[in-house]
């Protein structure tokens, strides 16, 4: 392979490619235009051995629209748009834990998200994805008619939910509480394709259902979300960066850290998030 030559290796039959020959440090629109489209269509991509510097990041995040700043977590000092996610190294819970999508109880829920690794533990701390096009194309179609056009409700959880379990993640000081309704159905606004719009940590129930019913079919989805066959599982390494397709995929940080194996180890990761635009 030249160094202009381009490497597309699949992480699942589901989603996910890690890419080589790509340079993360041009901001051409060129450059742009060929990332966007491997991300639209892999869902989530992964390049490694990506030294790129704070302001190298934040100029790749800009190339995809406006920064957001997390509502609940302080940002870097010198970098308000860089959100440094620290596991300490004999902490047990990992920020991210759980399936999500990020922020979806925001009006505009994330677009996307660039993570850049910085220091990662020999062992644990993946980074699984679940693609959500797929989720809604093997749903029931018994479910699908229920919910196809319904719309649910997505809390934000409150302030404490993103730092109180975690040393080194610090508020910012905000203790309001967001929640929004959004079709459980979503187009994606770029591709026009179906997606499952709802998650394990943030999604809370149906408009216009009673909650017992409600509780009863988000359980079904979510279990459906998390089948191993729509996944993908990312193992890091130091400078890996990862961009996945905020509106199209859920994640989930493992947080296998225990005794023995994984305990011990400091992981630290960059987070830049890019805004999104109010789900259809
Ligand atoms: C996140 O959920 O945004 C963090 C994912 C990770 O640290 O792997």
């Amino acid at each position: 392979m030249s160094k202009y030559d381009m490497e597309i290796n699949l992480l699942s039959g589901a989603l996910g490619a890690e890419i080589k020959g790509i340079n993360l440090k041009d901001n051409s629109i060129k450059n742009f235009k060929k990332i966007n489209k491997l991300l639209l269509e892999h869902k989530v991509i992964f390049f490694r051995e990506q030294d790129i510097t704070a302001e190298e990041h934040i100029n790749l995040a800009n190339c995809f629209g406006n920064i957001e700043t997390h509502a609940y977590v302080k940002s870097r000092k010198k970098y308000p748009e860089i959100l440094r996610i620290i596991k300490e190294a004999n902490e047990k819970n990992q920020w991210g834990e759980g399936w999500h999508s990020d922020v979806s109880y925001n009006y505009k829920p994330t677009k996307a998200v660039i993570l850049k690794s910085i220091k990662i533990p020999p062992i644990g701390g993946d980074t699984v994805f679940s693609n959500m096009e797929l989720a809604w194309k093997t749903l029931d179609d018994g479910i699908k008619k229920i919910v196809k056009n319904k719309k649910a409700i997505h809390s934000s959880l409150g302030a404490a939910y993103f730092v109180k379990n975690y040393r080194s993640m610090e508020s910012n000081g905000n203790y309001d509480e967001y929640s929004n309704e959004h079709p459980i159905l979503r187009t994606h606004p770029e591709t026009g394709k179906k997606i499952l719009f709802v998650n394990w940590t943030y999604t809370k129930k149906i408009v216009g259902m009673k909650k017992k019913e409600s509780d009863e079919i988000l359980n079904k989805i979510f279990q459906h979300q998390e089948r191993l066959d729509l996944t993908c599982r990312f193992k890091w390494t130091k400078n890996a960066v990862a961009i996945w397709d905020n509106r199209s995929v859920n994640h989930y940080a493992i947080s296998d850290f225990f005794p023995g194996r994984g305990l011990g180890y400091k992981r630290i990761m960059d987070r830049i998030a890019i805004e999104g635009d109010k789900p259809n």
